[in-house]
């Protein structure tokens, strides 16, 4: 990846940018939004005219130069060049942005547990689990007990729910980038009982560094981030009739919880991870509690 923009404006020798360019620019922007504004669905038309004039004004506001448009066209080449089956890198790319996070608070719904980012390693498909069964092995970290309710808005319990979960282990690595895991390690599917209630083992969870060997780690360097999670376990929470919500478990003790790499952390998914006491289920040694809410499904 090519990220070539550095001095690039003082590269641009035809840079015109005087009063006159400006407004030859902004004919340009009315001609291209008028050339699209026939689009006939109403839901497209506005998506696509919205884009276009911010996409515009980012280039008229930054003085965007020749070199500079090209360079990220390049880089958008190379991140879609390293994607496959198993890597998402615009889904990373959109994640270290922030928009996935926005995305994801712009449409959780009133009331339910709060959504965060589905992240590049969800596997469909994970086996199903009896209740306070493991998803892990002993070899993959702290053995910990994750139980709590899955309820409607108004408290009820929702019975039939499921929790679809996934972590890495202990080295900072889910199983589908560690050939040391078998195949659906630290991973399960859950189904409530008719308290609402559900219950699995699994390890405490660390932080890890999000991919970097590819384009979007280009991002991180070029801006001085660092790259690590924040330390949490996935949850897909499902019901008929509700809203599907997808979350995250974030451990109080984490450091990162304050510079997740990808602005995943939410306040009210952050929960206390504590010593297992004698009134626990043997083989634990940490038992954290997490309720999880759900809207009914709308339409
Ligand atoms: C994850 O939590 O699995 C993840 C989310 C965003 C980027 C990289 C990893
Ligand atoms: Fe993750």
């Amino acid at each position: 990846m090519t990220m070539t923009a550095n001095n690039a404006r003082a590269d641009n020798t035809s840079a015109d940018n005087t009063g006159a360019a400006k407004t030859r620019a902004a004919k340009v922007t009315a001609e291209v939004l008028e050339a699209f504004a026939g689009t006939p669905d109403a839901r497209v038309r506005e998506l696509l005219m919205s884009l276009i004039s911010h996409v515009h004004a980012f280039a008229a506001e930054t003085e965007l130069t020749t070199r500079e448009w090209m360079a990220g066209l390049e880089f958008l080449t190379a991140v879609g060049q390293k994607c496959d089956d198993q890597r998402q890198e615009f889904i990373l790319l959109s994640d270290v942005l922030g928009l996935s996070s926005l995305v994801e608070t712009l449409n959780g719904p009133e009331g339910a547990t709060e959504s965060t980012v589905l992240g590049p390693f969800y596997l469909p498909g994970a086996p199903h689990k009896e209740l306070g069964e493991s998803i892990g092995r002993p070899q993959d970290g702290e053995p910990t007990l994750i139980r709590g309710r899955v309820t409607a808005i108004d408290g009820e319990p929702i019975d039939g729910a499921t929790l679809d979960v996934w972590q890495c282990a202990s080295n900072g690595l889910y199983d589908i980038q560690d050939p040391d895991q078998p195949p659906f390690n630290l991973r399960g599917v859950f189904t409530t009982g008719a308290d609402g209630g559900y219950s699995f083992r699994t390890v405490r969870p660390v932080s890890y560094p999000v991919p970097v060997d590819g384009p979007v780690g280009t991002v991180f360097r070029l801006t001085n981030r660092h790259h690590w999670r924040a330390a949490h376990v996935h949850a897909i929470v499902g019901a008929p009739g509700y809203q599907a919500v997808t979350t995250h478990i974030f451990d109080a003790a984490n450091p990162y919880n304050d510079s997740d790499a990808v602005f995943g952390v939410r306040g009210s998914l952050i929960q206390e991870f504590r010593p297992a006491g004698p009134a626990d289920p043997p083989g634990v040694t940490q038992v954290v509690e997490v309720d999880f809410v759900l809207a009914p499904a709308v339409g």
